[in-house]
């Protein structure tokens, strides 16, 4: 299968086979999403993308999952990667403890993945232990107050204190050689001529929570004054003002946002996020409450993360601070924003005084005064041209054709939609070309797609169709294949999938389009397995049979055109004239 992953200790296809033929994807989404039953379907406002009315559907016959706003779709196993943001060992995992199997690996090393569970253990004891150690500290008390941190917020964000020595942690969790590992993997040693030590010491402590709530890692700030001053000199005794954990088997800083646990906490219902740069940017706009705020990890906003803001709110607030470095920040988050820029969501961008960081501005503004500032924070539309025609004169027909030519493959990135139409419409405003004709008309190619939206439906369509929906079906069919070489688009396909389907019997429609996962033909399949069948299982069964019959007789038609044709052009060979002479015998029996 196309994406099993190449991890040390591979899953085996089989034991996939037997959890997804086990498991009811309903159990899997209906804890995470709220489904409405929809006849035999169950139905919600899709998880994957904001909407107001649902379109995203489970199917318990097909055991899949389709969202028809934004294509989402798949098996129990997909949507655990794509919810829980899993990997696909950690979906299967934590889908074989649903119905108590246990997962088998072959060959590699032994069970890779049995240890997360310890280190997340860990990292949740870590935690802990540094809560714990911050009442003791006065030094971690005085900086606390001189932030302005409340005993209310640093409860919330769990903020804790890393003692000094070199082995706080390393003594309180690291007990034996095992533990010791562990605590290697989790990020939390360095290694120096002495050997391992605390990674973290002396240091404010911010737990960085994944979107489960667990401790994955942590971020750690210096308190001493010298830090402040960004000196070379304090660099070197201090380290670095912010020590974040390196990436580990949990962590991935590009993929990860410190808050959107307590962001999650705090709103039920989320309709914006804002996106700031450091950890105490984040915790001070929830301390003047505004709970929708969340920090990257010391990177600029990667795609990833733009995939993550979008699927947890619909508008999304971009604060950066007013220098030049904010200003690259900025583009480059909206580069990574474009493709997803569906319509129905927006991005805002916000830029803040030179000197100034949200940390700073909302504890001297309070929230109202944020709250404004937000307000007026230019949405992406506006910054896109603004950035765009700073280094060219407009009031020239150079500077316009440059303008567009800058523009034109950023807005290609936007999706299909009414937004992206808008987009095109403004630049053509702004430069006088027609800049969608010309950069492949966005316009005249949705017209196009809306007519060609429902393909016709021929019969090897059908007969694929009818398979995804019954694979069984495929164990009715005779080998060899009648139709198999028949030359039509399709037959290929058809043939493949009969092969899937006989070769696992009991697999269903989720499991069979699983094994087209990552191919060119998979968005093809997936909309036939849409299809509905309404009727009595026998009646689809003739229909399917019927359909598979007539590819058979149309492959004898095609064999005999071709055949016939060469006999007028006299260029039959000995075989070939036999050939002929059954073929025909054989249709005069069936017109009979
Ligand atoms: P800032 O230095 O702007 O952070 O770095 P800040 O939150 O305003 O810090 P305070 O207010 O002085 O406490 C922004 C972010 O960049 C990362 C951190 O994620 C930080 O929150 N960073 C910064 C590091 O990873 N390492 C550093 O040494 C500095
Ligand atoms: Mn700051």
């Amino acid at each position: 299968m196309a994406f099993l992953a190449p991890m040390p200790g591979l899953i085996p296809e089989r034991f996939i086979d037997e959890l997804l033929t086990r498991i009811d994807i309903v159990e899997v989404v209906q804890p995470r999403v709220a489904l409405k039953r929809a006849g035999r379907e169950w139905t919600a406002c899709c998880p994957f993308h904001d909407e107001r009315t649902p379109s995203f559907y489970v199917s318990p016959a097909k055991q899949f999952y389709h969202c028809f706003g934004c294509g989402a779709h798949g098996s129990a196993i997909k949507f655990l990667m794509e919810y829980d943001r899993l990997e696909f060992p950690d979906a299967v995992e934590e889908l074989a403890q649903m119905v108590g199997l246990t997962v088998p690996h072959e060959g590699g090393p032994a069970r890779p993945r049995e240890d997360h569970t310890d280190l997340y253990t860990l990292l949740e004891a870590a935690a802990r232990f540094y809560q714990a150690e911050l009442p003791k500290s006065a030094a971690a008390q005085a900086y606390c107050s001189t932030r302005g941190l409340t005993p209310d917020i640093i409860e919330r964000f769990r903020i804790g204190w890393a003692p000094g020595g070199w082995d706080a942690v390393k003594h309180a969790l690291g007990s034996n050689a095992a533990r010791l590992q562990m605590l290697d993997e989790a990020g939390m040693l360095a290694s120096g001529d002495k050997g391992k030590y605390d990674r973290f010491r002396e240091r404010l402590m911010f737990p960085i929570m994944d979107r489960r709530g667990r401790v994955i890692a942590f971020g750690g700030r210096i308190t001493t004054s010298a830090a402040n001053a960004h000196s070379a000199d304090a660099a070197r005794s201090e380290g670095p003002k912010y020590l974040n954990s390196p990436e580990t088997p949990l962590f991935h800083k590009g993929r990860e946002l410190f808050a959107l646990w307590q962001v999650r906490e705090a709103n039920r219902k989320l309709e914006r996020l804002l996106v700031v740069e450091g950890y105490m940017d984040a915790v001070a706009l929830h301390q003047a409450g505004i709970t929708q705020a969340v920090a990257t990890l010391g990177t600029s906003t990667t795609a990833e993360h733009a995939e993550l803001l979008f699927r947890a709110a619909a508008d999304v607030f971009f604060c950066f601070d007013g220098d030049k470095a904010g200003r690259s920040a900025a583009w480059r988050a909206l580069e990574s924003v474009l493709p997803r820029m569906r319509d129905g969501r927006q991005a805002f961008f916000l830029f803040l005084p030179e000197g100034e960081d949200p940390d700073t501005l909302v504890r001297k503004e309070g929230r109202d005064g944020f709250e404004a500032r937000l307000r007026q924070a230019t949405p992406l539309s506006e910054y896109f041209f603004a950035y765009l025609a700073h280094d060219v004169n407009v009031a020239t027909l150079d500077g316009r054709a440059r303008l567009a030519e800058h523009a034109r493959p950023l807005l290609a990135k936007l999706p299909d939609g009414a937004f992206r139409d808008l987009m095109y419409a403004e630049l053509e405003k702004r430069t006088g070309t027609r800049g969608g004709v010309a950069a492949g008309g966005p316009v005249v190619g949705r017209n196009t797609a809306g007519v060609t939206r429902s393909p016709r439906r021929t019969l090897v369509r059908s007969a694929i169709a009818l398979l995804l929906a019954n694979p069984a079906l495929a164990q009715d069919v005779a080998t060899p294949y009648a139709f198999a070489r028949l030359d039509k688009p399709g037959v290929a396909l058809l043939i493949e999938l009969l092969d899937a389907a006989r070769a696992r019997p009991g697999i269903n429609t989720a499991l069979l389009l699983e094994q087209f996962h990552g191919r060119g033909e998979a968005g093809a399949l997936q909309k036939l397995a849409l299809a509905d069948f309404p009727g009595e299982p026998e009646a689809l069964r003739v229909e399917f049979l019927d359909a598979i019959a007539r590819l058979g007789a149309q492959t004898t038609q095609q064999q005999l055109d071709a055949l016939i044709r060469k006999q007028s052009e006299g260029v039959l060979d000995a075989g070939e004239k036999n050939a002929l002479r059954e073929l025909l015998a054989r249709k005069g029996k069936r017109g009979r």
